[in-house]
């Protein structure tokens, strides 16, 4: 762990603060001195304990840098995320109490890497914060820890409440279809082939629970190309949104299931954001049917982005693709006709079936392994900057960090689809 984490980690009692103080002080190679813009304190929005609201304090310490590619980042916008909510309602994904969450931003460069990089002051950055253990990296706070491998510069020609919204679904997406579908993004502004990529380094670099998804999760010959389907249950969430532009832009045919009523002008507007097939999830019955029929029964990759029950729906759309007539034996799972199951949020209960995998997305590789995270946010600055790839609609834009419960709440209550709640800050 390093110092700045324990200084995290202190909390915010007076007599933390000071021993934090004198911690930082005793080694003043490995931590930037903070320019004078830069206030000691700042205010955050502190979590005391689950199923509480999120409660603003002026006085927590402003985090410190650790390492050469860290850099200080002055928050503009907060995107809200799902997890922001879900986490301290249903008690996980809080390591430690009190707790900052919040996962993606844009913002101003306020000190730079110690190293040789892309980010100088002044700059607006995208921030994306799956880092969630180390609390300087979290969004709710005036000033945020960045890596250089987890931010990506933002394009003049987005905004940055557009900028705020867009990273961990992009992430997210990323690793669904590049690791657990093994789609090689070469072809799209040259962009990585992260299987390969994490096939190259050494296993023991790749943390246990992650390793095996890495590794094994789809072999070579099953890996997704131009001209398979993906179906997406939950196409209208935002990492639905992402994962339909990547995969279309590789050239992959998608069938998202959505609430039609809701989603489907929306959805279906606009030729590059649109998925190829729209099915309603009304009667899921039904929709697997569909499903399978439009897919000729030779749907391989499904990725569920609302749970469990939505997860079983789709397991089902996929089985079908061994379950024909004509190929009564089913096939042994290194075959190319192996199917595969993505979870953003939950998989069905029992064991998958012989020739179909199940696969959690290894979100921590995107800030365990700075290349991997890299050339991924190299890629997004490709992404965006020519346009190829359309952020998510705004769907509200709230000021300060007062405005946050409220806005969570919105979410809660399940009023904001198809798009994000931002929050801009002073
Ligand atoms: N594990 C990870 O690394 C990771 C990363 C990113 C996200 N996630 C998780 O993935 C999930 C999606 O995240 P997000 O940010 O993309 O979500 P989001 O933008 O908040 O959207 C959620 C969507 O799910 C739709 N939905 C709910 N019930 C549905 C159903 N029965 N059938 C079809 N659609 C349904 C909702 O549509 P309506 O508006 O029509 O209700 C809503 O648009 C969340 O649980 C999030 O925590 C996990």
């Amino acid at each position: 762990m390093g110092l700045l984490h324990m200084f995290s980690f202190l909390g915010t009692s007076t007599a933390s603060k000071q021993i934090a103080v004198s911690v930082v002080c005793q080694d003043p190679e490995k931590v930037p001195a903070r320019p004078p813009q830069v206030a000691p304190h700042q205010r955050v929005l502190l979590l005391r304990g689950p199923k509480q609201p999120y409660v603003e304090v002026s006085d927590h310490p402003t985090p410190s840098l650790d390492g050469n590619r860290e850099f200080l980042v002055r928050n503009l916008v907060i995107g809200l995320n799902p997890i922001d909510w879900k986490a301290p309602d249903f008690n996980f994904g809080i390591p430690e109490l009190p707790y900052i969450s919040g996962r993606e931003l844009v913002g101003e460069v306020a000190i730079s890497p110690k190293r040789r990089s892309r980010f100088r002051p002044g700059d607006k950055v995208i921030v994306i914060s799956t880092d969630y253990r180390d609390l300087r990296k979290a969004a709710y706070q005036q000033y945020v820890v960045a890596t250089d491998f987890n931010a990506a510069r933002l394009p003049p020609s987005l905004a940055p409440e557009a900028g705020s919204a867009l990273g961990v679904a992009f992430v997210a997406a990323a690793l669904c279809l590049g690791i657990c579908a093994g789609l090689d993004f070469s072809s799209i502004a040259n962009g990585p082939n992260l299987l390969s990529i994490v096939r190259q380094i050494d296993p023991a670099r790749l943390a246990p629970d992650v390793r095996d998804e890495c590794l094994h999760g789809i072999d070579e010959e099953s890996r997704a190309k131009k001209g398979d389907w993906l179906a997406i249950w939950g196409g209208s969430s935002t990492s639905a949104f992402m994962l339909n532009q990547i995969a279309r832009l590789a050239g992959l045919r998608t069938i998202s299931v959505v609430d039609v009523r809701k989603h489907a002008v929306k959805l279906s507007t606009n030729d590059i954001t649109r998925p190829d097939i729209v099915v309603d999830n009304h009667d899921p019955q039904r929709a697997i049917d569909i499903v399978r029929s439009a897919t000729a029964k030779r749907l391989r990759f499904g990725v569920d982005t609302v749970g469990r029950d939505t997860a079983g729906h789709l397991l089902e759309c996929l089985q079908q693709h061994y379950a024909n007539e004509s190929d009564p034996e089913p096939t042994t799972p290194s075959t190319p006709s192996s199917a595969h199951l993505i979870g953003l949020t939950g998989l069905p209960k029992s064991s998958p079936p012989a020739n179909l995998t199940f696969h959690n997305v290894p979100f921590k590789l995107f800030h365990e392994i700075p290349e991997l995270g890299e050339t991924l946010m190299l890629w997004l600055e490709r992404l965006l900057s020519t346009g190829l790839l359309v952020p998510p609609k705004i769907l509200g834009v709230e000021e300060g960090f007062g405005a946050v419960n409220q806005a969570l709440d919105r979410m809660r209550r399940g009023e904001v689809s198809g798009g994000r709640l931002v929050v801009r800050l002073p």
